[in-house]
């Protein structure tokens, strides 16, 4: 009989500096709202991975660290067990972070002004990381039919020019929650490795999927997808440690990954901090059924909210959620502004989503919920979003 992990606990997380809980008046200018924002869960690492930890901790001496042997090959296992995907280990490269091994793979990869491609809606830091370092956004928007999100293929032929040298790709796609099937990645990878341009695919939300739903790593569909692609993977998001640090860039291309590599050492070198490893390689190891029960509460917590909009809200309508836990409200039919929205969640109802704008063209009239809380947390976060929404409508229109 395995262990059974409580994720209806709540823990009390202000005066911890947590970005999701204790920056509400420093970045809104609003107090006391409850966060449903940032991918962050509310949920305590299991003691499969706090006992190690602990250890370390004890220990007492924290200085430069290395990524130990067994830090690999525990990433190499879960890959296989996970998601079915052989990679060797000479093709990993460690990074402190996703968002940092892309800016450096932005710069290895590309020249100033070059276009690197991303799909919005989008992980905002994509087009940070690409306009900060000085190349072109390129934006092949996402097409939004009924209420599924799919890749505009002909729309990105056509935006690949002779200076498009790099695809940032989003898999499964946070905000929009779509899990790529098959035949959208074979299609997608067709286009680039014809096209000569090299996706980073960004895949930290690989485990974080529905069920009925398979992730499939890009790079495992053919050698030529393979050859083509840096896959940016970590146990932060799966497992919560995004506050430890930690990645891993796969990249089976030798000529890739020795650019990479070397941008990286002209960069920054290695893990975070000192703890990195011990966590994510116990999550690795440990982790299997804490994230097999994670996915069943999360996908119950969807479950409610769905009904909750349904009975209370049905203006707002919750799109499918196929991978990461955090499903897109549509909102566009309450005919608010994306202005009013904001005022209204904020200040109405104390309550603090994404805004589905931040993440660029086609977010619009859109809000991101995180849904990996204690139920009794979305549910007080859901009547905050009712009790905002459901007072007359004023005659405002928004602008389309
Ligand atoms: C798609 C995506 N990529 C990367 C990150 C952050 O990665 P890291 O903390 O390793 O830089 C997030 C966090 O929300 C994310 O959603």
């Amino acid at each position: 009989m395995s262990v059974r992990y409580d994720f209806d606990r709540i823990i009390e997380r202000r005066g911890t500096s947590s970005l999701k809980w204790d920056s509400g008046v420093r970045l809104t200018g609003v107090e006391g709202l409850l966060p449903l924002w940032v991918a962050d869960m509310d949920f305590e690492a299991p003691p499969e991975i706090r006992d190690p930890m602990a250890r370390r901790l004890e220990h007492g001496i924290y200085g430069y660290s290395l990524e130990p042997e067994s830090y690999f090959q525990a990433a190499r296992q879960w890959i296989m067990r996970r998601h079915g995907w052989n990679v060797q280990r000479d093709w990993m490269l460690s990074s402190p972070g996703v968002v940092p091994c892309l800016s450096a793979a932005i710069l290895a990869f590309t020249s100033p002004g070059d276009g690197i491609i991303i799909q919005p809606p989008v992980y905002h830091p994509f087009a940070m990381r690409i306009t900060g370092n000085s190349r072109r956004v390129v934006e092949n928007p996402l097409v939004l039919s009924g209420t599924r999100w799919e890749i505009d293929f002909d729309g990105l032929e056509k935006v690949i020019d002779a200076h498009t040298r790099m695809l940032v790709f989003c898999s499964p796609h946070n905000p929009v929650g779509r899990v790529w099937t098959h035949q959208e990645l074979e299609r997608l990878a067709e286009i680039c490795v014809r096209k000569g341009v090299i996706i980073v695919s960004d895949e930290i939300h690989f485990d974080l999927v529905m069920p009925g739903f398979k992730h499939i790593p890009i790079a495992s569909l053919s050698p030529q997808a393979s050859e083509a692609t840096v896959t940016l993977v970590a146990a932060t998001k799966t497992f919560n440690l995004a506050g430890l640090g930690g990645s891993i860039a796969v990249v089976a291309s030798p000529e890739l990954r020795k650019r990479l590599d070397a941008t990286q050492h002209a960069v920054f070198a290695g893990l975070a901090n000192a703890f990195a490893a011990t966590a994510s390689e116990a999550a690795w190891r440990e982790g299997e059924s804490w994230v097999d029960q994670l996915l069943a509460y999360i996908e119950a917590n969807y479950r409610f909210t769905v009904s909750f909009f349904e009975k209370r809200l049905p203006a707002v309508r919750v799109l499918p959620l196929e991978g990461t836990y955090l499903p897109l409200l549509d909102m566009r039919s309450l005919r608010l502004t994306d202005d009013a929205l904001l005022d209204r969640l904020r200040h109405t109802g104390r309550v603090w989503l994404d805004e589905g704008r931040k993440f660029g063209r086609g977010g619009q009239g859109f809000q991101r919920l995180n849904l990996a809380c204690p139920r009794a947390i979305l549910s007080d976060g859901l009547e905050r979003v009712a009790r905002a929404l459901s007072s007359p409508v004023p005659s405002v229109p928004r602008a389309e």
